[in-house]
C-alpha cells in the first residue's frame, strides 16, 4: 500500500504456527506493514489491551475462544478496526456468518497471495477512508452544533466547551442566570444533542402551577385522586421516561415537591397522586433558576440535599451587559431572524443605532434584545435599523442629556449656558455684538464666556 508511507499494524491470530509464518513471510516483503501475532482468541483479546492494529487476520477454527466470538468481542470494543477472518475447510459458512458480524471480508485456506495482498489492502484503504469521514463529521457537528445559540464572547465559548462534557452523560445539570439569558435553549441544546435526543424533552414550570396542581403535572394522578380527578393522568415524569425532563423555576417548588422529586431522582422511581403503584423510570433532569438557590439555602426554603442532587454540573449564563461583544452578533442572528419572518427586507443596522444596542444595560437579557430587533424590523425604513426604531429606552440614551442625577446644579446650569451660547453664536454667523444683544448680556460676558467654551467668533 503506498499511502503517505505510513506503516500499518497486522495481526494475525491462528493456532497453526506454519500459516502465522506464512502470512508473516508474504506481508512483510511490504515495507508499510509490520506484522504481529498471535496464537489464539483469548491472546488477541489480550494483545488488544496493549496495542491497537489497524487490521486484524483472525482464523475461524482456534481452541478456546473461537475466531466467530473473538470478533463478535472485538467489534464490540474496538468497532473501527478492521478484520479479514481466515476460513479453513468446512468453515466457509462461518465465514459468511463472521460478514454479518462485522467482519470486513475473508480469505480462504490454502492462500493464494495475491487474494491476501488485496483484501489487506482494501480492508486497510476503507478503513482510512472510513476514519476520515468520521472525523470530517464530527468537525461537522461540532462546527454546527450550538448553530442558533450565538455567542463569541469568551464566558460563553467557556459554556459551550462545558456543554460539550455534559451532554453525553447522565448528570444533572443546573442553569442559573438572570431572566432571558437563555437558560431554556442551553437546556434545549443539552438535551437534542445527548443521546436521549430521540426521546422526548419534557418541559415544567415550577412557578406556573399551585403547589397541589404542580404534584399531579409532576407524578400524575389516579382518577379520584382528589375532587375533579376524573381520570388517570400521566405526569411528566412518566411522558418524559428514558428523555429528559426540565425542571424551569426550580427555586419555587413548594417543600412538599422539593422532597418528592428528591426521591424520584434517589430512588428513580414515584407513585402518582392517589395511587400506590411503584412507577420506575429513566429521566436525566435538568433544571434552571435565576434564584440564588445558595441564598435560598440558607434561608431554608431550599432543600440542602436535593440542591446537591440536581446541581451536579452547574452552569452559570452571565447577563447579557456582562458580554457585550455578544451584542453584535445576537443582533444580526435575530435580524435575518426576524426580517425572515416578517417578509420585509432589513439587512442592516446603522452604526449609531448599534452604538445604543451596546451601550444599553439590557436588564431583560437576551429576550429584550430579542425583543428590541423584532419591533425594529417593523419600524424600519429604507431596509435598516436606525436609532429611531429602537425602543425608548435605548433610544434615550443617545439623546443628549442635560440633567443627569449626579450633576450638581451649577454644572447644570453651565451646560446649559454653554448649550444656548452655542446656539445664539450659531444664528448670529459669530457676531458678538448681535449675540450680546439676542442674549441680553453685555459683549465683554459673551466674549470671556464664548472663550470658556471654545465657542467660535467674529470680532
Ligand atoms: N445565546 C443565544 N443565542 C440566540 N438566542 C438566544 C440566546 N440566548 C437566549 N436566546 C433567545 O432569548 C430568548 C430567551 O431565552 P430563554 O427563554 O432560554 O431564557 P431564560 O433564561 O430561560 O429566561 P427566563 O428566566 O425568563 O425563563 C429566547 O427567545 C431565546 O431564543
Ligand atoms: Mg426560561
Amino acid at each position: 500500500m503506498s499511502t503517505s508511507g505510513r506503516v500499518y499494524s497486522i495481526l494475525v491470530v491462528d493456532d497453526d504456527p506454519n500459516i502465522r509464518k506464512l502470512i508473516k513471510a508474504h506481508l512483510s516483503k511490504y515495507k508499510s506493514y509490520e506484522i504481529k501475532e498471535t496464537a489464539n482468541g483469548e491472546a488477541c483479546l489480550k494483545q488488544l489491551r496493549e496495542y491497537i492494529p489497524d487490521l486484524i487476520l483472525l482464523d475461524i477454527q482456534m481452541p478456546g475462544i473461537d475466531g466467530i466470538e473473538a470478533l463478535k468481542r472485538i467489534k464490540e470494543e474496538y468497532p473501527k478496526i478492521p478484520v479479514v477472518m481466515m476460513s479453513g475447510v468446512g468453515t466457509i459458512e462461518k465465514a459468511v456468518q463472521s460478514m454479518k458480524l462485522g467482519a470486513y471480508d475473508f480469505v480462504e485456506k490454502p492462500f493464494n497471495k495475491d487474494r491476501i495482498t488485496v483484501t489487506v489492502q482494501n480492508a486497510l484503504m476503507n478503513s482510512s477512508l472510513q476514519n476520515e469521514i468520521d472525523e470530517l463529521r464530527s468537525e461537522l457537528k461540532q462546527k454546527y452544533k450550538f448553530k442558533n445559540i450565538i455567542g463569541q464572547s469568551g464566558v460563553m465559548q467557556e459554556v459551550f466547551k462545558s456543554l460539550d462534557k455534559v451532554t453525553d452523560s447522565n448528570v444533572t445539570v443546573l442553569i442559573q442566570g438572570e431572566s432571558g439569558t437563555g437558560k431554556e435553549v442551553i437546556a434545549r441544546a443539552i438535551h437534542y444533542h445527548s443521546k436521549r435526543a430521540n426521546k422526548p424533552f419534557v418541559a415544567v414550570n415550577c412557578s406556573a402551577l399551585p403547589e397541589s396542581l404542580l404534584e399531579s403535572e409532576l407524578f400524575g394522578h389516579e382518577k379520584g385522586a382528589f375532587t375533579g380527578a376524573t381520570g388517570r393522568r400521566i405526569g411528566k415524569f412518566e411522558q418524559a421516561n428514558s428523555g429528559t425532563v426540565f425542571l424551569d423555576e426550580v427555586g419555587l417548588m413548594s417543600p412538599v415537591t422539593q422532597a418528592k422529586v428528591l426521591r424520584v431522582i434517589q430512588e428513580r422511581e414515584f407513585e402518582r397522586v392517589g395511587g400506590n403503584e411503584l412507577i420506575k423510570v429513566d429521566v436525566r433532569l435538568i433544571s434552571a433558576t435565576n434564584r440564588n438557590l445558595e441564598e435560598a439555602m440558607k434561608k431554608g426554603e431550599f432543600r440542602e440535599d436535593l440542591y446537591y442532587r440536581i446541581s451536579v454540573f452547574p452552569i452559570k449564563l452571565p447577563p447579557l451587559r456582562e458580554r457585550k461583544e455578544d451584542i453584535p452578533s445576537l443582533a444580526a442572528f435575530f435580524l435575518d431572524k426576524y426580517s425572515k419572518e416578517e417578509n420585509k427586507e432589513v439587512d442592516s443596522i446603522s452604526p449609531d443605532a448599534l452604538e445604543l444596542l451596546m451601550a444599553y444595560h439590557w436588564p431583560g437579557n437576551v429576550r429584550e434584545l430579542e425583543n428590541a430587533i423584532e419591533r425594529a424590523i417593523v419600524l424600519a425604513t429604507n431596509g435598516e435599523i436606525t436609532p429611531k426604531d429602537l425602543p425608548p429606552a435605548v433610544k434615550s440614551l443617545g439623546e443628549k442629556k442635560l440633567y443627569e442625577s449626579d450633576n450638581t446644579l451649577s454644572s447644570w446650569i453651565e451646560k446649559l449656558e454653554e448649550e444656548a451660547l452655542k446656539q445664539a453664536l450659531l444664528e448670529c454667523e459669530g457676531n458678538i455684538s448681535q449675540t450680546a444683544k439676542k442674549l441680553g448680556i453685555g459683549r465683554a460676558t459673551i466674549y470671556r464666556k464664548a472663550k470658556k467654551y471654545g465657542l467660535p467668533m467674529v470680532k
